[in-house]
This record gives structure tokens, C-alpha cells and sequence, in this order.
């Protein structure tokens, strides 16, 4: 599992970014629930996530508007155009193969679906983005397949979405987007 979930002035990020977040909402990869005090009432969330373990510590956090269930990213068992919404936080540094998991979630989302996302990825500045490629592969055995150096704007353009909003934080380390299935 990634070992980033506590990066400093997350909880801020997360509180803006899920404000925004309305109607039936599908959460990827929700771990033990970081996520889950951040949602507006009248909102409906599925949390989802294939750690079991995770599953059971986000429990006391669930309620009659938010329900968990075990999926993995890479094969919903949700039908097409189901959500008004998708949710991810430092998740697509671990999927093992994050495009395959992007199609899944835009499959799910209904046309004009959002998806929100919080990660860290590969820096644009070039010195940073070496460095993070060379630290790579001994980072990713330690954080039990977290990927330092992610493309994750890309992938979210190459699994059909449109990038309506985007921020760069701490050196291009982290990136806060809003994405639409157009
Ligand atoms: C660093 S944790 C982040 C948890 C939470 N979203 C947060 O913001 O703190 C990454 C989570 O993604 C989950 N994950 C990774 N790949 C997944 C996949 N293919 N399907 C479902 N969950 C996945 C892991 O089990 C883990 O709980």
C-alpha cells in the first residue's frame, strides 16, 4: 500500500476538493476512509476499495448515506453510466495499470460525470522528475507497489476524460484535477 496518505495539508485539500462533489458518488481505493467526513449531506456515497482490512477500519465511518463494498479499480461491478461522480485520492499511484482503472471508472460515470481526483506524481520540473525515476523501483518494493514518478494527468487524458480543472502543488509533487466524461 502506499505509504503517502499522510502528506501534509492533505486534510485541507480533501475538504476543498469534495465540497464540490455532488449526487451518487462512486469512491476508488477509499483505504480506511480519510475521505468520508469530507462529503456534503445529500450526497451518496459508495466507497470502494479490495483491501478487506481497510474495509473493516472504515466501517465506523460508513452510514445509511455512505455504504462500502469491496471492488477492485480495474473491474467494477457497477453498470455503465451509473455515477454522477468518482472519487480518488492517492490511489492511482498504486493501480497496477491506471489507465485500464480510469476506462472502469468513466465506464461507471454517467456522460457529463465528474471525477475527482488528489495524487502525487512525477514532478515537471526535469531534476526532480529524474530523481523520482531513479528512486523509483526500490520506492515501489517499500510502499508495496506505490509508483513515485506517475503521469497521472496523462492517464487521465488517455482513459477518454476531458481535464477541466487542475492544481500543481509542492514542486508539480502533487496534483489536485477535475475531470469530465464529455
Ligand atoms: C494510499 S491509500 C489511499 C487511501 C485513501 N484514498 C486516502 O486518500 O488516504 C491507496 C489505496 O488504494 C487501494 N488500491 C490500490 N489499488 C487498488 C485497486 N486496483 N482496486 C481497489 N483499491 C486499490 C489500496 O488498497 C489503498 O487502500
Amino acid at each position: 500500500m502506499c505509504r503517502t496518505g499522510y502528506v501534509p495539508f492533505i486534510g485541507n485539500w480533501r475538504s476543498n476538493l469534495l465540497r464540490q462533489v455532488r449526487g451518487c458518488v462512486l469512491e476508488v481505493g477509499a483505504g480506511r476512509g480519510p475521505n468520508l467526513d469530507h462529503y456534503q449531506p445529500g450526497a451518496s456515497i459508495i466507497a470502494t476499495e479490495f483491501n478487506e482490512e481497510s474495509i473493516v477500519q472504515a466501517k465506523p465511518r460508513s452510514n445509511a448515506h455512505i455504504r462500502l463494498a469491496s471492488a477492485d479499480i480495474e473491474h467494477l461491478a457497477f453498470p455503465d453510466d451509473t455515477f454522477d461522480a468518482a472519487v480518488a485520492t492517492l490511489v492511482f499511484c498504486s493501480v497496477e495499470r491506471p489507465i485500464v482503472g480510469f476506462r472502469e471508472v468513466r465506464r461507471v460515470l454517467k456522460p457529463g460525470g465528474k471525477l475527482y481526483l488528489i495524487d502525487h506524481v512525477r514532478s515537471h520540473h526535469a531534476w526532480l522528475g529524474r530523481l523520482q525515476d531513479r528512486l523509483n523501483p526500490r520506492w515501489h518494493a517499500f510502499a508495496e507497489g506505490c509508483n513515485l514518478n506517475r503521469d497521472t494527468e496523462g492517464n487521465v487524458r488517455a482513459a477518454g476524460f476531458e481535464l477541466i480543472s487542475l492544481k500543481v502543488n509542492f514542486l508539480g509533487l502533487i496534483k489536485t484535477m477535475v475531470a469530465c466524461k464529455a
